[in-house]
Parts: C-alpha cells; structure tokens; sequence
C-alpha cells in the first residue's frame, strides 16, 4: 500500500490506496483519504500526513525518528538487519565445472553469483549448503581413462605425484584419438565399462583426472575466497538405479526407441513432437537429467532442504524445467520445498560476440584475473607516481589484487543476472560509474576522514546523536535505512544488482553529503553527527561488498 516517494517533497512514502477504494465505496478519493487520515495513528514515526492531488497520502518520517534509528543502526553489528525467524536449509547448487574440460567464464559468473546469492542466504540467518556439483563423471571418462592409462602410465603408479600438465589440451588430444582410432574407441568404451564395474586401473586413473582438476579449480576459488563443498556427479551413481525403478513404478516411464523416458508437458521438438526426457539411455547408461533427479531426492530427503538454488547458464533453463516437472509428477518435492533455477546470460565480448582471446581461443580464467590484477597495478602505479607517495610492494600487490578481484565480481554482479553481460577491463577498473573502484574509493575516503581527525569511529561517544539539517544529510539518512528492505529483497528474488544498485547510490549519496557539509571542520554537534553519518555509511559498504565477496581496503 505504501511506495517509496520518488521526488521529496512528496514525503519519503506515498500512499494510493484511496483512489482504488473510490469505486467500492461510491466516495470522492478525497474524502476517503481524509477519512484514513483522521484514523490513522502513526504514533512518533511521521509529520502530520498530507492530501494531495485526487488522494494521495504523503507521508514524511519525523527527523527525530530517522535520526533514532540510525544511532540504534550504528550500534548494531547488524545495522538493523535482523536474522529471519525461521531460518530454512538453502542448498546453492553452483559453479559445477567439469572435470578435464575448461572451466569457462560461464562458470566463473555461476561462481560469482552463486557465491553472492549463498552469502546473502548465511547472513539473513539461514542455512546454507553449497554445492559444487561437479561434472565428474560420463563417458567422455573411458577417452581421458584410456589416453592416460597409455600416454601417461608414470601417473597411475601406487603415489605418484605426475602432473599430467595442461588438463584441456589432454582432453582435446584424447578426443582427437577417439574420433580417428577405432581401436582406441574400443579401449575407451571398455574402459567405462571398467570404471562402472569398480575396477581398479580405471578407478585410479579416473582418480588421478579428477584429483589434477580438483587442484586447478581449487587454486581459483582460493583467489577469489570462495568456499564451495564438492559434490559431484558421481556421489549419486549408487543412486541412479533406483530413480528408474521408481519411476517405473509409478508408471511414468515409457519405452521409446530403446529408451526409457518420461514425457513431460510442454516440451516440444521443432516438429512440435513432444520431446522426452531420457533417464536411461538405449545402452543402459544414465543421463544428467537422471542425475539431478536422484540429486533431488537425495537433497530433498537426507539433506532435508526447504530451498534449492541452482545457479546455472539459461540455456539450461529447460532442462531444469523438466526435471523439476518430472520430480514433481514423482512426489519427490516435499510441500513447501522450492527448486529454483536461477539462470544468468553469457558473456560477451566487447563486440557483442561469444569473449575469446584475440586468437580466438576461449579465455583461461587464471589469465583473466591475472589480467584485471594487472591493470588495477598500473593503474595504481601511475597514480602513486603522480601523487609522489611510497608504498610499499606489499600494499600494491594487496590493493591490486583487490581492486582487480573485486572489480570482475563487481561487474558481473551488477548486472541484472538474467542478461547477457559485455565484459570490459575498462570500464570495471573505472574510478568513477557503478564500478568496484567507485565504491571502494566512497569506503576509503571515510576511513581518511578518521585517520585525518584521528577519530575511532567505532568508539564515538555513547551519547552522540545525529542532527540532519541539510538536504544531502537527509537524503543519506534515508537511503542508509533501506538497507534492510534491500537485503530482505535480494535474498527472496535473488538479484545480486539490486544490492549493487543500493550501494552505488549509497555512495554517490554519501559523495554529495561529503562535498557539501563539513565534517571535521564543523561545530559540534554538527561534527560528530556527521562523523555518525561516515561511519555508517562505511559500515554499511563493507557489509555490502562483502555479501557481494568483495574486501574493502584501508587505504588505495
Ligand atoms: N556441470 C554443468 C555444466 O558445466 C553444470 C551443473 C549444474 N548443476 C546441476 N545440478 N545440474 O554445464
């Protein structure tokens, strides 16, 4: 019933509801407004509500009431957050690369927002398991197996410590193989056969992939600090079997060509055939599809979740779409439980195309990140020059790394998820837009005020208040006690850039505060007031950017 006004002097809050009422009551909109007026209590919280047009109400919140809650915001670790009542089991369900293929920047962007999306999920209070649900598991396995078994054999004694080296050039020789041997494609189904079957050399070899692949994800979700608990594929092998007996069962699955399917509504081929669902292939084997089903049973009955999340590319928007149906018609989605694809588009380069290197390659991300480090180095650099100062090696690598870091998470958070996304090096490291830099700086430029007036802003008088007399003092206050409602939207609708969207203008707010009202050179109780203002706007940065995955800096 209530919006957000969007121009001031209409108050901070509007409210409609009188016009709507107008028909069923057979009453001038005016009148009905009054009549809510003269009933309404609203306590300390507003000014005296107004009419205005054909029966708008105009609510405008007491300075007093602002300048209350943001002292109590301040002095809650929470900023005034508080955690939900009942707090559900979230599984996300993200990043998920594949073993010994590329993991690509598609997989970077479900890690980035994955990441957001569970850190929202843990401080709103609930519990959170994230899932790497890893692509380990197939029968591009008997290929890989047979190529290391005879390319490689150095690597399957008892402890050895080989690196097989560059995992995405052996896969590709593999197949090379594999389309041109037909002997080597004998091995190869052989060799699956062998790993189902527990054998020994396949199993290990099969070890060895996974292991090698293990390290190299690892080594990414180190640099960008990303905690994910790996569970692949092939943890609900044991569980495939019974997904088709069940299904059966129930009488869903259907022979066809050899297979055995399920039909689900509303999926359709391009002759408008409908099109099936394989969960067991003509030559017994199972398909991913089969996979998440058994993963929904398993994290629906033993992991008892109430909400899972899976972060993953739209173009997987129908399959995700099926087997929830297909789970569905089963009974395997308890009441109340929620499956949720949360899909995001593709990357592009900045000519709109597919991102490759400029040969045309697919970006390994270890260079890009290594890339955007680079030139928030420089660009530092340069500036370290121009301003004479001297840093240490030590503080340059640690705000390159961050800046860098924080600026590719940055982009592609603030996006709306659901669109495709330009990846720019310059215009994520910009020192001035809807960029990490731009935010970092607003968090910065607070704590030089505290170091300038050498002021603990955490430990500011106990007694202090604010006293907002200006238009930008008003409008900061404001937009900080918003805080709250944004959270509590982005953990329901999972849009990490309507956050984003808050912090840019937190700190654009917080600039224009900053440029108009003094704060160290102002009479008390102005100063202190104000220093109450920087140092929530500060606090509530860096609790922003780090539900976003992003450490603020000191100094940059
Ligand atoms: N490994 C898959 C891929 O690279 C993503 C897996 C997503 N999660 C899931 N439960 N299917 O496309």
């Amino acid at each position: 019933m209530l919006v957000p006004t969007s121009n001031p002097k209409f108050g901070d809050y509007q409210a409609n509801l009188a016009m709507s009422l107008a028909k069923p009551l057979k009453q001038k909109p005016r009148d009905i407004a009054t009549q809510i007026v003269e009933h309404l209590d609203l306590g300390d919280l507003c000014e005296p509500p107004e009419i205005a047009g054909p029966g708008f109400i105009n609510l405008r919140l007491k300075t007093e009431y602002l300048a209350d809650q943001l002292r109590a915001m301040q002095a809650d670790p929470r900023l005034g957050v508080a955690p939900v009542k009942a707090p559900q089991k979230v599984i996300v369900d993200f990043s998920s690369p594949n073993i010994a293929k590329e993991m690509h920047v598609g997989h970077l962007r479900s890690t980035i927002i994955g990441d957001s999306i569970a850190r929202v999920q843990e401080f709103m209070g609930h519990d959170v398991l994230r899932l790497n649900h890893v692509g380990d598991w197939g029968t591009q396995f008997g290929m890989l197996i047979t190529q290391l078994k005879e390319a490689c054999p150095e690597a399957l004694a008892a402890d050895s410590a080989v690196d097989i080296g560059d995992l995405v050039a052996f896969y590709k020789q593999a197949k090379k193989r594999f389309d041109e041997d037909e002997d080597f494609k004998t091995r190869s189904r052989e060799a699956v056969v062998g790993l189902q079957a527990g054998e020994e050399t396949s199993i290990k070899a099969w070890q060895v992939l996974c292991e090698q692949s293990r390290q190299a994800f690892q080594q990414l979700y180190d640099r960008l600090a990303i905690s994910i608990q790996e569970r692949g594929e092939s943890f609900y092998n044991p569980l495939l079997a019974g997904v088709v007996t069940d299904l059966d069962a129930l009488g869903l699955l259907v022979e066809n060509q050899g297979a055995k399917v399920v039909f689900a509504e509303g999926f359709t081929n391009k002759a408008g055939d409908p099109l099936p669902v394989i969960i067991q292939k003509t030559d017994g084997g199972y398909n991913y599809a089969t996979t998440d089903l058994a993963a929904i049973r398993y994290r629906t009955q033993q992991d008892a979740a109430d909400r899972v999340l899976y972060v993953v590319d739209a173009g997987q928007g129908n399959h995700f779409a099926q087997v929830f149906q297909v789970a569905a018609k089963a009974g395997w989605i308890p009441d109340g439980v929620e499956l949720t694809h949360v899909p995001f588009g593709v990357v592009q380069g900045e000519d709109g195309k597919k991102f490759k290197t400029r040969s045309g390659d697919t970006v390994k991300l270890k260079d890009l990140l290594d890339e955007a480090v680079s030139r928030a180095r420089a660009d530092l650099e340069a500036r370290i020059q121009a301003e004479e100062r001297q840093e240490s090696e030590a503080f340059i690598h640690n705000v390159a790394e961050a800046v860098g870091i924080g600026a590719v998470k940055y982009a592609d958070l603030s996006q709306n998820r659901t669109s495709n996304y330009i990846f720019s090096f310059d215009k994520m490291l910009a020192l001035q837009g809807n960029t990490a830099p731009y935010m970092l700086y607003a968090y910065v430029r607070v704590q030089g005020i505290s170091r300038k007036g050498n002021i603990d802003l955490d430990h500011l008088p106990a007694e202090a208040r604010v006293y907002l007399g200006d238009d930008t003092e008003f409008a900061l206050a404001r937009h900080l006690l918003q805080l709250d409602e944004v959270l509590g939207e982005v953990a329901q609708d999972l849009y990490p850039n309507r956050l984003c969207q808050y912090l840019f203008e937190l700190s654009q707010k917080f600039n224009q505060f900053y440029d108009r009202c003094s704060v160290l050179q102002a009479a008390e109780p102005q100063r202190t007031s104000r220093l109450l203002l920087c140092d929530l706007t500060a606090k509530t940065l860096k609790l922003g950017l780090s539900l976003l995955g992003i450490r603020v800096l000191e100094r940059m």
